[in-house]
């Protein structure tokens, strides 16, 4: 098939044009009302391949609701909408940020696209990257100082990986009996079908958690203590390592002084090793309080290369589990009994973590790998659209359509005309 990628490119631009609600921009209208962490910093780096100026503001508006413990939300709630849950109301941290929000954080990729914006017009990016420089660095030492066990990444609900459904996250989520949890009524399901998204015995699960972070008032000491649910992860303990790197080069490039900074690579380095599951030879999520790995591969394995640690071993893991199945690379090994092509978290493509563990292949040279993933990536949004995610077996769209952060990878890294990091 010939593709029109001019046509892509103009797509994109509108999904992300089309999802801005002046200063930040939705993940997709309906299913996700609201600014996410995560998603507006890629959202950033899409808008930087045509719009400098508002790209900045992206970053900037989703800084504006740091905590003052140096947390940065996973939602921002801007405005209300009913078709929404759970809602600031379910999450109870109003008064804690400026603004109103979620109670927990998100992958901190944020730094890398600040950096990389930063590098594509220094004098334009300045005064910017000057301004958000110690606010990143309030975030970081914030994960290192509430998020870190034996120096990897921990999460205290599935939310705050990111990868809400993963496999990585039963075991803990078993041992939580969701006592008086209550009746509510789910949104999510009326905007997509119910078979793509996380079960009841899950989401039982994930309120419970809220309703105990709600009631500890979000304290990070009294959470430490209580919550039954710190899962350390490789992808939030690489995709910090790799933020900690760009954000030394940043610090650098500014005159700022990046030593504290320097450590902290040095100990989740250490931290990242320690995720090394020799069972199944790969890095794994890894239960704190049960002290249990969770036995999966999964797309959070293949960080690795941009963390910065080029680790031969994972290169056979990635190419079995990448041709696997026609489309890579699945977010669970096809192998795993869980696999499910659909269900979240459990076997679909991300082109988002496509596009992170591309900039790590070519970041540590392994450019044919890169290349190739990359090849995948467009293949897939430009025969499939610019969905939420994707089916790796025969490439179908899943989840929300005219996804922002799958616009914006595409013109970032997976178009032909794709400038980058
Ligand atoms: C889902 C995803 C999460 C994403 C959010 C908004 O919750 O699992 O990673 O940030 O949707 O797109």
């Amino acid at each position: 098939m010939t593709m029109d990628y001019e046509d892509l490119d103009r797509r994109a631009r509108d999904i992300l044009r089309g999802n801005d609600r002046g200063g930040y921009t939705l993940p997709t209208d309906g299913l996700y009302p609201y600014q996410w962490n995560w998603d507006s910093a890629f959202a950033a780096w899409g808008f930087a391949e045509f719009d400098l100026a508002r790209a900045w503001t992206e970053l900037e508006t989703l800084f504006s609701g740091q905590w003052p413990n140096g947390m940065v939300p996973h939602i921002l709630f801007h405005r209300p909408n009913a078709g929404y849950f759970p809602g600031p109301d379910v999450w109870g941290a109003e008064g804690i940020g400026p603004i109103l929000s979620s109670g927990i954080s998100q992958p901190p990729v944020a730094a890398t696209f600040v950096r990389a914006i930063f590098e594509k017009d220094r004098t334009l990016g300045e005064p910017h990257a000057r301004a958000l420089f110690p606010k990143l660095v309030a975030w970081h030492r914030w994960f290192r100082d509430w998020r870190t066990e034996a120096g990897a990444v921990v999460v205290t609900h599935p939310w705050e990986a990111g990868r809400d459904n993963a496999p990585d996250w039963d075991g803990a989520m078993a041992a939580i009996d969701p006592v008086g949890v209550g009746e509510y009524k789910r949104r999510d399901t009326s905007h997509v079908d119910p078979a793509m998204r996380p079960t009841k015995y899950d989401y039982d699960r994930y309120i419970w958690l809220v309703q105990l972070g709600r009631r500890l008032r979000w304290d990070e000491a009294a959470m430490r203590t209580e919550n039954p649910f710190r899962v350390a992860d490789p992808a939030m303990t690489f995709i910090l390592m790799r933020a900690n790197r760009d954000l030394a080069i940043l610090g650098r490039a500014l005159g700022e002084d990046v030593g504290e900074i320097e450590t902290w690579i040095g100990e989740l380095e250490a931290g990242a090793a320690g995720l090394w599951n020799e069972e199944i030879g790969a890095y794994d999520s890894f239960d704190t309080r049960a002290r249990k790995f969770s036995g999966c591969v999964t797309c959070a394995s293949f960080l690795n290369w941009y963390g910065g640690v080029d680790d031969e071993r994972m290169l056979s893991q990635i190419e079995r589990v990448w041709s696997a199945k026609r489309y890579a690379v699945p977010s669970l090994d096809p192998g795993h009994p869980q696999f499910n092509s659909k269900r979240y978290w459990r076997g679909p493509v991300w082109a988002v973590f496509n596009t992170l563990i591309g900039l790590g292949l070519e970041s540590c040279g392994r450019r044919d790998h890169a290349a190739r993933l990359r090849e995948t990536t467009r293949a897939l949004i430009g025969e499939h659209g610019f969905a939420e995610y994707f089916d790796p077996i025969d490439g179908s769209p899943a989840g929300g359509g005219t996804f922002t952060w799958t616009a914006a990878v595409w013109l970032a890294w997976a178009s032909p005309s794709a400038r980058g990091a």
